[in-house]
């Protein structure tokens, strides 16, 4: 049976819809998007002898595998329980993306000091920097409004919050996948791909995750 509000051809893709058959192939392409990027990172790594500096990339391959991850699974959230336990998983995978990126961080930064190198020389490296700050201040605002709504006045003032943290956290994830790209083509790291011509599986990378991310956002839950 269909009426005027049931779509012939199964669910569209609404501001507030349920998944779609292309949310779920877009969501594939992400997950293919970061396993090659691991791959990719861990092809490298066990050409490279183990040392301080191999905790840096380790740690952010999960911090930013979590990061994206966890943010894909709340695309799109559609009934009430859907969206509480999306908020769980959320926290508790950005819980562990949060505490990656701290051990990734102070090991490079470490690992410049016993090595006597300059800090944050490089476009990658201010660029950290400012997504590791960035990120401290996501997170806090993400928790200050899931635990202390209060801080906010009332629960539907923290409630209103939600878009600004949703519209941040892309433009977080969009400057995370710079700072990883221009990591990946890092000397170190560049140098030491099975060929040159790898790299370019790096813009296939950012390709499948980029759609696969931008295909199931909700332009129309923004609300700006
Ligand atoms: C798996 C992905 C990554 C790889 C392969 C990688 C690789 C590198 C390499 C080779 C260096 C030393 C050369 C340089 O200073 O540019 C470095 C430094 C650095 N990386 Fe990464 N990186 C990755 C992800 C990240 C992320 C996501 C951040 C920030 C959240 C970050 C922040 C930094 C910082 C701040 C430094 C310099 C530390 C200092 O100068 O004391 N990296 N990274």
């Amino acid at each position: 049976m269909s009426d005027q509000e049931t779509p012939l051809l199964g669910p569209r893709a609404t501001p507030f819809g349920p998944k779609t058959k292309q949310d779920r192939l877009a969501g594939y392409s992400t997950h293919l998007g970061i396993g090659l990027f691991t791959v990719l990172v861990l092809s490298v790594l066990i050409r490279l002898p183990l040392s301080v500096f191999t905790i840096h990339p380790v740690f952010m391959t999960i911090f930013v595998v979590s990061i994206s991850e966890g943010i894909s699974l709340l695309q799109p959230t559609h009934t009430p329980e859907q969206k509480a336990q999306g908020l769980k998983k959320h926290a508790a995978i950005q819980t562990i993306s949060y505490v990656a990126a701290i051990i990734g961080f102070t090991a490079i930064f470490y690992n410049k000091v016993i090595s006597s190198k300059p800090h944050f020389t490089s476009g990658h490296a201010q660029l950290g920097v400012f997504v590791f700050s960035f990120l401290f201040v996501q997170v806090l605002f993400g928790i200050i409004i899931a635990v202390l709504p209060r801080v906010y006045g009332d629960q539907s003032n923290a409630k209103s919050l939600w878009k600004y943290h949703r519209v941040s956290g892309y433009l977080l994830l969009v400057l995370i996948w710079t700072t990883v790209q221009l990591g990946v083509r890092a000397d170190y790291m560049f140098n030491n791909l099975w060929s040159p011509q790898l790299i370019w599986l790096h813009w296939l990378v950012v390709v499948l995750v980029g759609y696969g991310v931008l295909r199931r956002i909700r332009f129309g839950k923004w609300g700006l």
